[in-house]
């Protein structure tokens, strides 16, 4: 049995499990100092992360997410570098296991830093190890913005932020900047 009200009914709720936007928190805060533990197996509590964290990411916008700016402190990652918006990758218990001497300096911003932009020098190529939402290992080579923003995400899992590459007196500047930010909210 069903009726037009009902069926709108259930595909609100049926919307409203798909969507959960995560909050992001915001630099400086100390939560995003935490290290991230390893996830100790892949089950429908993390393919339900990772979901929340891909909904969150497209929204921001941005184009890559750590759990720990979602206040989960387990390593997960959720990335997508395409101009469609719609390949996306999620890195479960992720490890950088090349990575090449050369180096590059590109401009980078982050979510939990709302209107920050520099330049940080990372490794220009790097090969990722780490598990997908079935649990199977897959290994990646990444360059250009995908090696960029894999590096990135990784330090968040670590507890760091990427203005920490940046002076002294640049960090400064932007932690009050932030918290006027966060107080004009
Ligand atoms: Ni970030």
């Amino acid at each position: 049995m069903a009726n037009a009200s009902l069926q709108r009914l259930a595909a609100s709720q049926i919307t409203l499990e798909i969507m959960a936007l995560l909050s992001i928190l915001n630099y400086p805060d100390k939560r995003l100092h935490k290290v991230a533990k390893p996830v100790p197996e892949v089950n429908d509590r993390i393919r339900r992360l990772v979901a929340d964290m891909a909904e969150t990411m497209y929204a921001a916008p941005g184009v890559g997410l750590a759990a720990t700016q979602v206040d989960v402190h387990e390593r997960v990652i959720v990335i997508d570098v395409s101009e469609t918006h719609d390949e996306l990758l999620a890195f479960i218990n992720p490890e950088i296991v090349w990575s090449s001497d050369e180096r590059k300096l590109s401009e980078e911003g982050c979510l939990s830093v709302p209107g920050i932009y520099d330049n940080v020098e990372r490794a220009e190529k790097v090969r990722v190890r780490a598990l997908n939402e079935k649990g199977e290992t897959f290994e990646l080579d990444c360059e250009g913005l995908l090696a960029v923003c894999i590096q990135h995400e990784m330090d968040h899992l670590m507890g760091h932020v990427f203005v920490e590459y940046l002076s002294p007196l640049k960090q400064t500047r932007i932690k009050s900047k932030m918290k006027k930010l966060a107080h004009a909210m």
